[in-house]
C-alpha cells in the first residue's frame, strides 16, 4: 500500500498464486470443510464463523463449527459453555473428536469447542508425529455426517491454522475493509500455496468475504474496489456491514441470526450463506449455480 495515495494497494499476489485464485470450485456432494482464516486479529472470523455456520443450518445444511482459537469466543458464541473435554483433548490428547462435539440450541449445528488450554497446543504440537495433520485424522470418522465442517482460525499462521489447512478443502478470509486490509495476504497466500503442495494438493480459497463494511466511507469503498479487481469473483458479492448487533449478540451466548434475525448484520450472514450455497450449486432457494 502506497502511503501517498492510501487508497492504492499492491498487488497483494504474485502472478504464480493466479491458478489458486481463478480455479472454480467443484460442485461439491460431501461435506466441505472450510478453514476461516486471516492470521489478522479482528477483523471477523469468529464472528463469520457464527453467523455463516447458524446461516448454512438455517438452509437445512449439517454444520459443524470446530473452534481452533484458544479465545473460544467461537464456543462461547454458540453458547457452548459446559464441556468435559474439548479441541485440545482431540490435538494433543489424541481423544475421539465425536466424544467431544457438543450440540448448539440451532438445530443442525454442532460445535467442538476449545478452551484457554489450546494456547499451549502450538507448542506442544511440535514434539507430535504428523503434527500438522492431527485435525485431519481427527475429523476423517465425521465426513460425511456433516454438510460443511467450518474451522474458526486464531489470528496467526503457527500450527493451529496450519492444521486448519491441511483438513480443509477451501479456505474462507474475512478481510477487513480498512487501510492495511490487504497487508498479509501475500503471506497468507503463500502459506496456502505451501500447504497445498505438500499436504493437501486439493486446498483451494473459498472465497474473501469482505467484513465490517461501510458504504458511506470513502476508504472502505476504494478498498472493496481494488480487492474486487485482484481478486476477481473469489470476493462474495455479499458484503457484511458493521453492524452493533453482530458485536452484541456473543455476550448473549446465541449468534446474531438468533439475537436479532431482522438487523443488517444478521440479514448479511444469511445472504452470504445463501450465496455460498448457490455458488457450490446446493442452492436452497431452487436457483442456478454461478
Ligand atoms: N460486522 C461487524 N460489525 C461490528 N462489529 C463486528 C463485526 N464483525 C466483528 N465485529 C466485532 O469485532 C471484534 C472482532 O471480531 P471477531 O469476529 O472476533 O474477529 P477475529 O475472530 O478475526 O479476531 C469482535 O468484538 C466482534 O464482535
Ligand atoms: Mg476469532
Amino acid at each position: 500500500m502506497s502511503y501517498e495515495n492510501p487508497t492504492k494497494i499492491d498487488p497483494p499476489i504474485d502472478p504464480q498464486h493466479e491458478p489458486l485464485i481463478e480455479a472454480r470450485l467443484p460442485v461439491h456432494h460431501g461435506t466441505r470443510t472450510i478453514a476461516i482464516a486471516n492470521q489478522k486479529g479482528g477483523v471477523g472470523k469468529t464472528t463469520t464463523a457464527i453467523n455463516l455456520a447458524t446461516g448454512l443450518a438455517a438452509c437445512g445444511q449439517r454444520v459443524l463449527v470446530v473452534d481452533l482459537d484458544p479465545q473460544g469466543n467461537a464456543s462461547t458464541g454458540l453458547g457452548v459453555l459446559e464441556y468435559d473435554a474439548d479441541v485440545y483433548d482431540v490435538l494433543i490428547g489424541g481423544a475421539d473428536l465425536t466424544k467431544v462435539i457438543c450440540h448448539s440450541d440451532i438445530p443442525g449445528l454442532d460445535v467442538v469447542p476449545a478452551s484457554a488450554d489450546l494456547a499451549g497446543a502450538e507448542i506442544e504440537l511440535i514434539d507430535i508425529d504428523h503434527r500438522e495433520a492431527r485435525l485431519s485424522k481427527a475429523l476423517a470418522p465425521v465426513l460425511g455426517q456433516y454438510d460443511y465442517i467450518l474451522t474458526d482460525c486464531p489470528p496467526a499462521l503457527g500450527l493451529l491454522t496450519i492444521n486448519a489447512l491441511v483438513a480443509a478443502d477451501s479456505v474462507l478470509v474475512p478481510l477487513q475493509c480498512e487501510y492495511f486490509a490487504l497487508e498479509g495476504m501475500t503471506r497468507l497466500m503463500k502459506s496456502i500455496e505451501r500447504i497445498r503442495r505438500a499436504y493437501n494438493e486439493d486446498l483451494n480459497v473459498q472465497g474473501i468475504v469482505l467484513t465490517m463494511h461501510d458504504g458511506r466511507n470513502n476508504l472502505c469503498r476504494s478498498v472493496e474496489a481494488e480487492v474486487r479487481e485482484y481478486f476477481g469473483d473469489r470476493v462474495y458479492r455479499t458484503v457484511i456491514p458493521r453492524n452493533v448487533r453482530l458485536s452484541e449478540a456473543p455476550s448473549y451466548g446465541v449468534p446474531a441470526l438468533v439475537y436479532d434475525l431482522a438487523c443488517a448484520g444478521s440479514q448479511a450472514y444469511a445472504r452470504l450463506a445463501a450465496e455460498m450455497l448457490r455458488r457450490e450449486g446446493v442452492g436452497p432457494i431452487g436457483e442456478a449455480a454461478e
